[in-house]
Formats: C-alpha cells, structure tokens, sequence
C-alpha cells in the first residue's frame, strides 16, 4: 500500500534504484511476507495473536523472556483481546514469579510481566521485532521497511524458516546454518516445526504459519500501540489537508482584488 503511494511521488523514483539496490546486497535472506498489521490503515489480527501467543508460551517461553510485557496486555482491544478472566487464569497457569514479599514463587498475575528467562543464553523477545526491523540497505536505512513495508516481523518469520539443516560445532558450541540470520550460523537449534503446536479451532499449524503467527505476536509485543499511532498520524494528515485547502482558499480571497490590477 504505501509502496504504491510512495511511487506515485516524484521524490520516490528518485530513491527507487537505491531501494533494489539495498535488496541485492548483503548475504542475510529476508521473506516479504504480508502481515495484516502493514501499510498505514493496516490492524493486528486478534486471532493470529492469540495463535502466536500459544506458540511462545509452549515454544518460545522456554528459552526466552519476554520481561517488558505486562500480562495484562492482552486483555487489550487492539491487541491479542482475551478476556481478563481469562487472563488471569493463563498467567496463573502459565508462569511463576518470585515473590519478594512471600520469599517465594507463586503463580503468576495480570499485574506481572511476563518473566525473565536468560537460562539458555537467549536474548529477551520483548523488543526483538523493533531491533531487527532495520536490516538491508547501506547503513542500515532500512529503505526495504520504508518500500516494502518489510520490518522485524518478516525477520523473525524468516529466521524461523531460514533453517538448511547444516550444522558446524565450533568451540564446544553448536551452530545452524540459517539465511536470515546476520553471518550465516545461529546457535538456536530450530525452535519450530510443522504441527509443533495445535490450535484448538484446527488453524493450519504448518511451519509457514506458525513463523508467521510467532512473529505477528512477538511485533505486537514489540509494538502494541501501532494501530493507535497508524490513526493518529491519519488524523493529523487529514487536519493538515484541510489547513492547507483553507490557507489556499484564504489566500486566493485575499488577494482577489488585486489580480489582473495594473500597478500604475
Ligand atoms: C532451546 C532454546 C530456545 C528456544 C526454544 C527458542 N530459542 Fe530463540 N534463541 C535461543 C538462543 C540460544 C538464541 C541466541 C542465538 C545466537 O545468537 O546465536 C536465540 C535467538 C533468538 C532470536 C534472535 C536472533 C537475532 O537476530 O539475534 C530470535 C528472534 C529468536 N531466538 C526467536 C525465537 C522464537 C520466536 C522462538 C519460539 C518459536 C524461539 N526463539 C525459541 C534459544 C532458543
């Protein structure tokens, strides 16, 4: 969507050879998938959050923190949307936190965040769609997110798909050869796989759409105001059309008397 919109100005063609250019070089491998969340009247899809959040509680979670998310979150209209009964009896299930007060663990609640998980060496989720939207382009400019709508997601979908089955042990430690992944060879092994998880309503649970799913939350995660921001920033261009038809409109009344007028 915006990719068309941004054709049709002049000032794009100029940048356009510098955006295929960005794409042809570097040696990582990134998927343009389409999420429902892209292009600017574009919304997370209620479902498929919900379908990636049970893909990190049951995949992800067990290597992997998710600490700046409060759980709560997902009682959110624009996000995942469950309800808080619900909630509350998924973080009790789910997750423990210690309790400073009890000296103890206890289940979870809404109130807390997800935990913090650094027990495998793997690095927090929560941010993780925002760090790595920035790949391709000279400099890391990112001109495939501003073309494509391509970001962290797509990465994140990509890495989960980008496994080729080599791997390299090195200093005790074994690589996978993946080609998202910035040099080539990760240390996760690969975290999905088709049917690793079954969905209740029979949603298709292939890798392709697991990747997918897993990705579209972990944006969300990431990012959960985007659809707010999305409509703010469509208000603000309408109110400035409008500005900008009226100082036209103002500014051709004003000077009316005085066109076609001979200064003498
Ligand atoms: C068995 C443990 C384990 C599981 C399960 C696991 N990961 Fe990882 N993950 C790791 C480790 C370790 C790293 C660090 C790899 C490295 O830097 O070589 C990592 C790194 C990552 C990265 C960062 C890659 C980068 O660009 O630095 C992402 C994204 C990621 N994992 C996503 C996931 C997702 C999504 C899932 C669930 C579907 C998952 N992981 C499940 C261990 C795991």
């Amino acid at each position: 969507m915006f990719k068309k919109l941004a054709t049709g100005a002049a000032f794009a063609l100029a940048l356009i050879p510098a955006a295929s250019f960005a794409a042809g070089g570097g040696d990582q491998h990134i998927e343009d998938y389409s999420f429902s969340f892209e292009g600017p009247f574009g919304s997370y899809d209620q479902n498929q959050l919900q379908r990636g959040l049970q893909i990190f509680t049951e995949v992800c979670s067990a290597c992997h923190g998710l600490k700046q998310v409060p759980i709560r979150t997902l009682s959110a209209e624009t996000g995942p949307g469950i309800p808080a009964d619900q909630v509350r009896a998924y973080a009790a299930e789910n997750f423990s936190v210690f309790d400073p007060e009890l000296d103890e663990d206890r289940p979870a609640k809404p109130t807390d965040h997800f935990p913090v998980n650094d027990a495998a060496g793997a690095p927090d989720l929560s941010l993780m769609a925002k760090a790595r939207a920035g790949f391709h382009g000279p400099a890391g400019l990112g001109l495939n997110q501003l073309f494509k709508g391509m970001g962290g997601a797509e990465y994140i979908a990509s890495l989960m798909t980008g496994y080729t089955g080599e791997t390299k042990e090195e200093a005790g430690t074994l690589f996978y050869e993946n080609t998202a992944f910035p040099g080539g060879w990760i240390s996760m092994a690969p975290p999905l796989s088709d049917e690793l998880v079954e969905f209740t309503d029979g949603h298709s649970n292939d890798l392709h759409h697991l990747s997918e799913d897993v990705s579209a939350f972990l944006m969300w995660a990431a990012e959960p105001k985007m659809m707010e921001r999305k409509k703010a920033g469509f208000v603000g261009v309408l109110i400035l059309t409008l500005l900008s038809v009226l100082l036209y409109l103002t500014n051709k009344r004003l000077w009316a008397p005085h066109k076609g007028k001979k200064l003498s």
